[in-house]
């Protein structure tokens, strides 16, 4: 057994200013596994493989690599001793191209001064080819979708030959066909005996990929168990620390008289046909379909991101253009995006700020100055609300963990009291006890007579919140089901219809 071990963290133990983040937290990786690391937004995941990967030095504590002791200054030295990270957050070069970012910092020389493109060419190709990855390594970084540019970081974790490769939430971003492909690659690198750490907050995930799981809570080690022996409860249960009855708040809205109507949207840009639906007041409806069905184009066309060809927006009969987001939000629109955590936040700015930034207009005073009382009370109830993890209301917002800036955004919009509010994947990145909140604030909102729109992948979220389901399926829409009355399987094969 002690010669299967790989990795050996013992006893680590870092603080932030105001956060006890590791206390004393051990973790053992076997050679040839895929180890889970799993616990609520703010736990201590990221900051314990980034103290391994040389990001932040630990305070105390030990880590041991094939049994001897080791303690990174930099990400470079890590990766150059064989530990390599794909981290929550991607840090590319998006002006460079994909071979760039691959060997940036390690690039082949020619003669040691002028560097090798034809052999960096040929490397990349060699690495995409093993992985089966479809990308020209002469590609801008910044022309390709997120989820490619996720692809790219991964082959190169992969073309260090590492001997450890963390993945930081790797799927958040993934289309389910490149899931089925990073699983192929991170059971392939498993077979070659390298030792996989694997974040996510998707249960499924986490059942089918790992060996071991480990879980920790508030900074602290909670358990590590064989996979198959722990039950999607169990986890639940240890992450949590307490008893989750309901993963879904009771359906206490009353849907009301029709009040959005979207007639015949077809896109100027993208595969978008003739998209017709409409909701209630106090209606939460979902919106169904595989990936690029057209879902989230959908949201954005509502919302003036897109540019319709044809079609039209009417809110309580009347018109709206919605021809960019400024005027989507004068007409009451708010649109939380899929990918918030490029677009949503300010880093720089502090959670407060961050969380008022949309709805100043509520704490202005006779139209003269900004209350601070009140910016105060309404971040502090949201940071009760959804549970966020943060020392204080002045702390910037990029010290939070991934998920608890996720959740300062969705308070940011939820704030804005919008009468349609636009929700791409609400939930992604947001650990289960704090998606119940995320739910009980929607329900919030229908109750009180406001419209909500709810994109996601997670059917079991769709029927547990939703009142009506739309399902989409290859830029139209396939059908629409009673989400208290339908099943997984027939939405399923609405959502095959056209493709
Ligand atoms: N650079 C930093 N400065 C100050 N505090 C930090 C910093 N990085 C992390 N923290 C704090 O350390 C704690 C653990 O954060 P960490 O990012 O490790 O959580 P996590 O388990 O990865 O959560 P998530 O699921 O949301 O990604 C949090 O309370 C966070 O606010
Ligand atoms: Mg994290």
């Amino acid at each position: 057994m002690d010669q299967n071990v790989l990795l050996k963290m013992v006893d680590i133990t870092k603080t932030f200013p105001g956060v006890k983040a590791l206390d004393h937290v051990s973790l053992t990786v076997e050679k040839g596994t895929v180890h889970a690391l799993m616990g609520e937004n703010g736990a201590g995941k990221s900051t314990l493989m980034k103290c391994l990967f040389g990001i932040y030095g630990k305070d105390d504590g030990h880590i041991y690599l094939n049994g001897e002791e080791i303690d990174f200054k930099s990400s470079k030295e890590a990766l150059d001793n064989g530990v390599a990270m794909v981290h929550q957050e991607l840090n590319q070069a998006l002006k460079r191209s994909v071979m760039d970012n691959i060997w940036l910092g390690r690039y082949p020389k020619i003669a040691g001064i002028a560097v090798d493109e034809r052999k960096m060419y040929k490397d990349t190709m060699a690495v995409f080819k093993e992985l089966e990855i479809d990308v020209d390594p002469h590609r801008i970084m910044s022309t390709m979708p997120v989820s490619q540019r996720q692809m790219v970081e991964i082959a190169k974790a992969v073309s260090y030959n590492s001997k450890v490769i963390v993945f930081d939430e790797p799927t958040s971003s993934l289309t389910e066909e490149e899931v089925e492909h990073l699983f192929k690659i991170i059971n392939m690198l498993r077979d070659r005996g390298v030792g996989i750490i694997y974040i996510s907050h998707k249960m499924a995930e986490i059942k089918r990929i790992s060996d071991y799981i480990t879980v920790m809570r508030d900074g602290q080690w909670v358990a590590t168990e064989r996979a198959e022996d722990l039950e999607m409860a169990d986890i639940i249960r240890l992450m949590v620390g307490r008893e989750l009855t309901n993963q879904f708040p009771p359906k206490t809205n009353t849907p009301g008289e029709t009040y959005l109507e979207v007639k015949n949207i077809t896109g100027m840009y993208n595969h978008l046909r003739d998209v017709s639906f409409s909701a209630r007041r106090g209606e939460v409806l979902g919106l169904a379909g595989l990936d690029s069905s057209g879902r989230t184009e959908t949201l954005e066309s509502i919302f003036g991101v897109r540019t319709r060809k044809e079609g039209e927006v009417y809110l309580d009969g009347k018109r709206c253009f919605n021809r960019d987001p400024g005027e989507s939000i004068k007409n009451g629109f708010a649109l939380l995006t899929e990918e918030r955590r490029a677009t949503g936040i300010f880093s720089i700015l502090n959670i407060r700020e961050n969380t008022v930034i949309s709805s100043l207009k509520r704490h202005l005073r006779f139209g003269l100055w900004l209350s601070d009382k009140s910016q105060r009370e309404d971040t502090q109830r949201y940071i009760d609300a959804l549970r966020t993890k943060t020392p204080t209301q002045e702390t910037k917002i990029r010290a939070l963990s991934g998920g608890n800036q996720q959740k300062v955004i969705i308070g940011r919009w939820l704030l804005t009291e919008p009468d349609v509010l636009l929700l791409d994947e609400p939930t992604r990145g947001i650990d289960v006890g704090a998606k119940y909140e995320i739910y009980q604030l929607i329900l919030d909102l229908a109750n009180k007579g406001k419209t909500v729109i709810m994109v996601s992948s997670e059917m079991p979220e769709l029927l547990g919140v939703c009142d009506r389901i739309v399902v989409m399926s290859g830029g139209r829409v396939a059908g629409e089901v009673d989400a208290r009355n339908t099943t997984q399987e027939e939405i399923m094969t609405l959502a095959a219809k056209y493709v």
